[in-house]
């Protein structure tokens, strides 16, 4: 037997092989239309992100959709043998999982049919801070309107401590180093969306959407009172509800729960990732467009201290995320087929994204000033001028593409909240 071509076969993608699935009624679980892959299994099944062991694996990770019950199943054809593995053992895929799902796993689809009816029993918990309705496509492309509610938690009670148990597990599947919050640190806050719906009873029931958590980061600790940061981090929408504008109602519910706090200086994120990022500006250059401050006029006089002002008194973005707001909306406001405006504006991002490294070129003149040219080149690892403007023009027009896509975003869906 070739051992090497054996060992491939009963290798597999972990990405592939497990199936996500919302169970909202019984008819569900031949439904694919509530299923969704996970997007990364590093975290899980290690960074190879395979599965060794197993023919035809398929790993079910069945759920209800508020309560989160669970029910998991491992299906396979054929298992190793490791007699002729040289005594290799196929990979322990239940072990993998009990590490990140801490609490006992279900394995029976009776128990699990059966909570499928416990849940209208669930209401969420927490305070209910926001309650909206918001139209998506349906399958049928006619616009459905859904009902959605938005809840805080502040305290964790030993229930809401065990729920999150089986909510931030998805993190891991979603979010590279995606770490699970120490629920014992009261300085983090949890939200929940929910969509509120009828089962086929007309009962009401919940269907978890989306979380997010946030940091209250103590900016001036000793003050009184002391002011302090609200770092949102590890924004979630589930799959089925991505890509449907519930993300940016989510981050923006939370801003505004913010916004009449005193003591918050600033609304930061932590380490936005790209598509995070693209959501937060979609968001927040659609609410600075709306300051009186912030017309087109003002735009294109330059950033003043008042619209700076203006933009944390009302919206208490920070510092980095106001002036890329502000970036956003004066190109939006420039006539690109303008020469001179088209070209005012590319210096202005340019001379924002030149300031850091302005201390090395001065460094450089003067090390051109008084070393000798073959002494230069010990320092060959510095860019040369051209080199450095290439990189600065690359780094804008990367800019410019994320800036134009938020524009084109804004004009496609106007955001409401
Ligand atoms: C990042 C994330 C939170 C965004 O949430 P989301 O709800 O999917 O975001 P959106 O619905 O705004 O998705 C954007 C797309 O929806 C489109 N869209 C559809 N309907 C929309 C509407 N009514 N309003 C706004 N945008 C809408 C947008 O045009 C955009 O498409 P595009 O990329 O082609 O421009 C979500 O994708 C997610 O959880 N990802 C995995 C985890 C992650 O990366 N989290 C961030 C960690 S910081």
């Amino acid at each position: 037997m070739d051992v090497l071509a054996e060992a491939e076969k009963y290798t597999v993608d972990s990405n592939e092989v497990v199936e996500f699935k919302m169970v909202k009624s019984v008819a569900d679980l031949d439904n694919d239309a509530c299923s969704f892959k996970p997007e990364m299994s590093h975290q899980i099944f290690g960074q190879q992100e395979t599965i060794f062991g197993y023919l035809d694996l398929k790993i079910k990770l069945y759920f209800t959709p508020g309560r989160l019950f669970d029910y998991v199943n491992i299906e396979y054809a054929d298992k190793v043998d490791p007699d002729q593995f040289n005594g290799v053992e196929p990979d322990n895929i239940m072990e993998a999982l009990k590490k990140v799902y801490t609490f006992e796993m279900n394995t029976s689809l009776d128990k699990f049919v059966t909570s499928i009816d416990k849940e209208p029993h669930f209401k969420p918990s927490g305070e209910l801070i926001h309650s909206f309705k918001h139209s998506t496509a349906s399958e049928s492309g006619a616009p459905r309107e859904k009902t959605y509610e938005l809840y805080s938690v502040q305290n964790l009670d030993s229930d809401m401590v065990s729920y999150l148990s089986r909510v931030q597990p998805f993190l891991l599947w979603y979010i590279d180093c995606a770490c699970f919050v120490d629920t014992d640190d009261d300085r983090w806050s949890y939200f929940f969306m929910y969509e509120k719906y009828q089962n086929d009873s007309r009962e009401v029931c919940y269907a978890l959407v989306g979380y997010a958590t946030v940091y209250k980061y103590f900016t001036t600790p000793f003050t009184q009172p002391p002011s302090w940061r609200p770092r949102i981090s590890q924004v979630f929408i589930l799959p089925l509800y991505q890509g449907q504008g519930l993300g940016p109602r989510l981050y923006r519910s939370i801003c505004d729960r913010f916004l009449g706090d005193k003591e918050v200086v600033s609304i930061t994120v932590e380490d936005p990732s790209e598509e995070c990022q693209y959501m937060r500006d979609y968001v927040d250059v659609s609410a600075c467009a709306k300051l009186p401050g912030w017309g087109k006029q003002q735009l294109l006089k330059g950033y003043s201290p008042e619209m700076e002002k203006e933009v944390f008194d009302k919206l208490k973005l920070c510092k980095k995320q106001a002036r890329r707001v502000y970036e956003i909306l004066r190109l939006g406001a420039t006539n690109m087929n303008n020469t001179v405006e088209y070209k005012q504006y590319r210096l202005l991002v340019k001379n924002r994204l030149n300031a850091p490294h302005q201390k090395d070129v001065n460094y450089q003149k003067r090390l051109n000033r008084v070393l000798k040219p073959e002494e230069m080149k010990t320092f060959s690892c510095l860019d040369t001028e051209q080199q450095r403007k290439d990189k600065l023009h690359s780094e804008y027009k990367e800019l410019e593409k994320a800036y134009l896509k938020v524009l084109q975003r804004m004009r496609e869906h106007a955001f409401e909240n």
